[in-house]
């Protein structure tokens, strides 16, 4: 045995080369084999109501194509993934797996997730018999990546399943503004670290631009976009340099402003809704030095779904965070002021001038809005 010759060795080799392929090349279940079925959007089975225990239908139609921008296909995790109690289809049956599956556990994955949950008020319902699981506000088969969703896409599209945040929050004003632009859980779970987002929003029809529409409108790639407003090369976007792209796009019809968006960052700590430890003090966000505030991008998706996030530089948002600031605190003059000097600016320079105002200005005209109805 001492002596391996070269060719037992290769043997050898392909030998263990095909116990490793063997099991799982006869093993594995392609999606396909399930979608020869579940693709059907007339399966349905009948089972049981828990609550109302009456006879229901429930269906058991999964959308491919949906299901193939999901999150969990992007990364490589098929159905038996998920479903892992589906160890090999039988197709001499009729119904070639169990009848009753177990329920799916999306922390063997998520552990830490999982781990965090377990500290929200949403598993203390537990002790009532109520289990809110984690697809509860995600969905299962088509969670998508969030990191550039909108405030309405993300959390509060899951919060609002459940809660009509008009019932509370008596002591906060502008609600229509705060909960459109701030996500739930940055005060619902005020550990989380947070981010502000600047997205392209139409002037007037107030949808927000794609990517790719800013792109064409600009005539730049990708790789270009940074380099075209980074005038002064030093990695930020600064006030004046989102002022030139703002103006870039207009001279291309594109009247867009900034929309602002508080978001939190995508980490397990989100999930610590607790009771009555909700951020409600005014000034930790109005200030001129927030640190609600410190972190602020523009973000943009290119083709193949993966993301570049450009850093701003948050005096940018001075218009927005500190005007409040300025309303609240009576010294209302000092913004006055600054319109005023911008009116003058205006007139001196045309167009730029004229869309610095309307930058400047949202909030105001929002609140000019709010205030009519
Ligand atoms: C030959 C058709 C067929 C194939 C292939 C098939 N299924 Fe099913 N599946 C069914 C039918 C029919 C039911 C409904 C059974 C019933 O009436 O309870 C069902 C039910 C289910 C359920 C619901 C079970 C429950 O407890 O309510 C899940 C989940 C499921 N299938 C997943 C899969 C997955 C994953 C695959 C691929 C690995 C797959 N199925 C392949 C026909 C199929
Ligand atoms: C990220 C995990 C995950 C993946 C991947 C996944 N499922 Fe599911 N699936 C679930 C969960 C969660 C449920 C809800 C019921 C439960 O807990 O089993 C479910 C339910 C189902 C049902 C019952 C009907 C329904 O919609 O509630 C069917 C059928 C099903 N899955 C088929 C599939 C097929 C086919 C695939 C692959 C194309 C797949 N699943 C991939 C998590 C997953
Ligand atoms: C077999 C492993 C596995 C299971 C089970 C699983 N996931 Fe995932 N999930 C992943 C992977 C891998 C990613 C991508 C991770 C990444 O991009 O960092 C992911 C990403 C996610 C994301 C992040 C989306 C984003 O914005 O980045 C969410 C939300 C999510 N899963 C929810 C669920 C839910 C809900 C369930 C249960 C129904 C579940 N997952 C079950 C593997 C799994
Ligand atoms: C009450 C609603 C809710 C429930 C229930 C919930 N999540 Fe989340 N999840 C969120 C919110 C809010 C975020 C923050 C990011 C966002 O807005 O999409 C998030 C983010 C995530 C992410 C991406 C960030 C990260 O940590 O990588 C994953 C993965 C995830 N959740 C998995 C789970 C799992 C697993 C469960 C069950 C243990 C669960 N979620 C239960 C609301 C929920
Ligand atoms: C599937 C329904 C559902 C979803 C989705 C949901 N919740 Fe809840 N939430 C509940 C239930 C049920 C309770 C418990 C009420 C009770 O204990 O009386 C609760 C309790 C709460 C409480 C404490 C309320 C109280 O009465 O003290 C807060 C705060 C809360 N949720 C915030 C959120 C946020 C933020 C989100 C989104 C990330 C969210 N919820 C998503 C169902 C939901
Ligand atoms: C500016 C911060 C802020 C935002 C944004 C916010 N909340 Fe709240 N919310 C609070 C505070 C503070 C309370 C008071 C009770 C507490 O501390 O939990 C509260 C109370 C609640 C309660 C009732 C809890 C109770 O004890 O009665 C629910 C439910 C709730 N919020 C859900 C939401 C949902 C859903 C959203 C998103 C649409 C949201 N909140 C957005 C700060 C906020
Ligand atoms: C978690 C941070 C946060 C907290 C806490 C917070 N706000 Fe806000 N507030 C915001 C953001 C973000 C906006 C929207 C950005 C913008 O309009 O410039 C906003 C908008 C507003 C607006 C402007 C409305 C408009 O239409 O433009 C007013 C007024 C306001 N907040 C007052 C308050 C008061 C009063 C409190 C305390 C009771 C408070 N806010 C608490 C973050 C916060």
């Amino acid at each position: 045995m001492k002596k391996m010759t070269r060719l037992t060795k290769c043997y050898g080799l392909f030998f263990l080369f095909l116990c490793f392929l063997w099991p799982s090349a006869g093993l594995a279940i392609e999606n396909s084999e399930c979608m020869d079925c579940h693709s059907d959007e007339s399966l349905t089975k009948e089972c049981t109501d828990n609550i109302l225990q009456t006879s229901i239908t429930e269906s058991l139609y999964v959308d491919e194509d949906k299901f193939n921008h999901s999150v969990h296909n992007i990364n490589g995790i098929t159905c038996i993934d998920c479903h892992t109690d589906i160890e090999e289809l039988n197709w001499d049956e009729e119904l070639p797996h169990k009848m009753y599956l177990e329920p799916v556990v999306c922390t063997t994955c998520h552990e830490e997730e999982g781990e965090a949950y377990k500290k929200s008020v949403h598993m203390e319902i537990l002790k009532k018999g109520i289990t809110m699981r984690c697809y509860a506000c995600h969905g299962y088969h088509y969670v998508e990546y969030s990191e550039t969703a909108t405030v309405a896409e993300r959390g509060n599209n899951y919060c609002l399943k459940c809660h009509n945040p008009y019932q509370y929050h008596e002591w906060l004003p502008a609600k229509e503004a705060h909960f459109s632009m701030v996500e739930c859980v940055v005060c619902h779970s005020p550990e989380v670290p947070n981010k502000i987002h600047l997205n392209f929003i139409d002037l007037v029809s107030n949808k927000l631009y794609t990517s790719n529409e800013i792109l064409d409108a600009l005539g730049v790639d990708y790789d270009e976009f940074m380099p075209l407003l980074d005038t002064n090369k030093d990695g930020i976007i600064n006030s004046s340099e989102l002022e030139n792209l703002a103006l870039m796009l207009r001279l291309k019809n594109i009247h867009a402003v900034f929309h602002v968006e508080l978001l939190a960052e995508l980490l397990p700590i989100a999930h610590e809704v607790k009771r009555g430890t909700a951020e409600q003090d005014c000034v930790k966000c109005h200030s001129a030095n927030s640190t609600y505030f410190d972190s602020v991008s523009i973000l943009m998706t290119r083709d193949d779904g993966t993301i570049d996030r450009y850093e701003v530089d948050r005096a940018v948002l001075e218009s927005y965070n500190l005007s409040h600031f300025y309303l609240m605190s009576g010294t209302r003059v000092k913004l006055l002021d600054k319109i005023g000097f911008l009116l003058l600016a205006g007139g001196a320079c045309g167009a730029l001038g004229h869309l610095t105002i309307r930058i400047f200005t949202i909030p105001i005209r929002r609140k000019r809005k709010t205030d009519k109805k």
